[in-house]
């Protein structure tokens, strides 16, 4: 029983340091990167508004046409000096760039799932894209977001 305790102890608390650590990656960006990242994420938040009555009232070009700008325009993708990339690179864990991937292929599908006109695979994928948003904030803007802190929250990859 003892054993158990102590398991259970030692198991939260290498999840509260996982968290600080994770917490941390964002938050010991410089200033210039964290008003790059901000800026990004309103933009995101722009195109994911902005794609609501696109889809539904079927406007598969403009679905697209927000989509890809989407999957093109993240900071991982901007034109950033050589120096601010390997910042970004050695700062955000692995875990961030797994997300931010993850997120790229999402938007990337919905554009494609528009191209093809697909209305139900335009649904699916624009509830991914949401869960994408999520599932990095839980993880990574708790900070900004610290309602997400929460084990209800949808999958994680
Ligand atoms: C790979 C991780 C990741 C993904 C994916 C992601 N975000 Fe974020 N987002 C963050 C982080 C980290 C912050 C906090 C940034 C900070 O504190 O500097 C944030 C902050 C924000 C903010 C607050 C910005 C501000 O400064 O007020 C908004 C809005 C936002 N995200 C929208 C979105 C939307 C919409 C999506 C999905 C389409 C999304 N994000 C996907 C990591 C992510």
């Amino acid at each position: 029983m003892k054993q158990i305790i102590s398991f259970i102890i030692t198991l939260c608390f290498s999840l509260v340091t996982f968290q600080s650590y994770a917490e941390k990656g964002v938050e010991a960006l410089s200033p210039e990167l964290r008003i790059l990242l901000s800026k990004e994420m309103l933009s995101l938040q722009e195109g994911m508004k902005a794609i609501f009555p696109a889809y539904i009232s079927g406007d598969w070009h403009e679905i697209s046409h927000i989509a890809l700008k989407m999957k093109n325009s993240y900071i991982l993708k901007q034109s950033l000096t050589n120096a601010q990339r390997h910042e970004l690179h050695s700062t955000l864990p692995d875990a961030f760039l797994k997300q931010d991937q993850q997120f790229h292929y999402l938007a990337g599908m919905l554009s494609h799932a528009a191209d093809m006109e697909k209305l139900e695979l335009v649904g699916f994928y624009y509830s991914e894209l949401t869960n994408s948003c999520v599932s990095c904030h839980s993880q990574f803007a708790l900070h900004r977001f610290p309602a997400l802190n929460s084990k209800l929250t949808p999958h994680k990859h």
